[in-house]
């Protein structure tokens, strides 16, 4: 199993491209979190555009959608299919990294994308959706 040191890179802010971090901070100022009070704001790049998506909490619980799965519903509702980067943006002491039925969502759309975690206080992260989720389950395992 990799460390967190292996899996994450502390790069610094600068280098993470401005337009993706604009994107999901605004998504994080939208996000609907009465419960936990954690924002997260989630931006990804396509071919085309800047997806966003905020963390949309619901009074039942387990109805929470996380930021990065409605970034990626963005995606697929503009009629992409992939992206090459995604930026996770929270206020936590240290950056926050998607959480694992995330990671599997984004695996599913770009096995390869940049991942950057940043938070508010321009603290940044790189790895990958391939290192956060290695050995995930894949459509090839389905009956053709
Ligand atoms: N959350 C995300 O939006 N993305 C993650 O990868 C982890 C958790 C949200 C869900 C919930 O609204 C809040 O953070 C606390 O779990």
């Amino acid at each position: 199993m990799r460390s967190v040191a292996e899996q994450f890179e502390k790069v610094p802010i600068e280098s993470v491209p401005a337009d993706l971090l604009a994107a999901a901070r605004s998504a994080f100022d939208n996000a609907y979190a009465p419960y936990s009070r954690f924002a997260v704001g989630a931006a990804l790049r396509s071919k085309a555009a800047i997806h966003a998506g905020a963390n949309v909490e619901n009074a039942s619980f387990g109805l929470t959608r996380c930021a990065e799965q409605s970034a990626v519903q963005a995606l697929v509702t503009a009629g992409e299919r992939s992206f090459s980067e995604i930026l996770v943006y929270t206020a936590s002491a240290e950056p926050s990294s998607p959480c694992g039925a995330c990671r599997q969502v984004l695996a599913e759309f770009a096995p390869d994308a940049r991942v950057y975690l940043v938070n508010h206080r321009g603290a940044a992260l790189v790895t990958s959706v391939a290192a956060l989720l290695p050995g995930g389950f894949d459509g090839s395992k389905l009956p053709s």
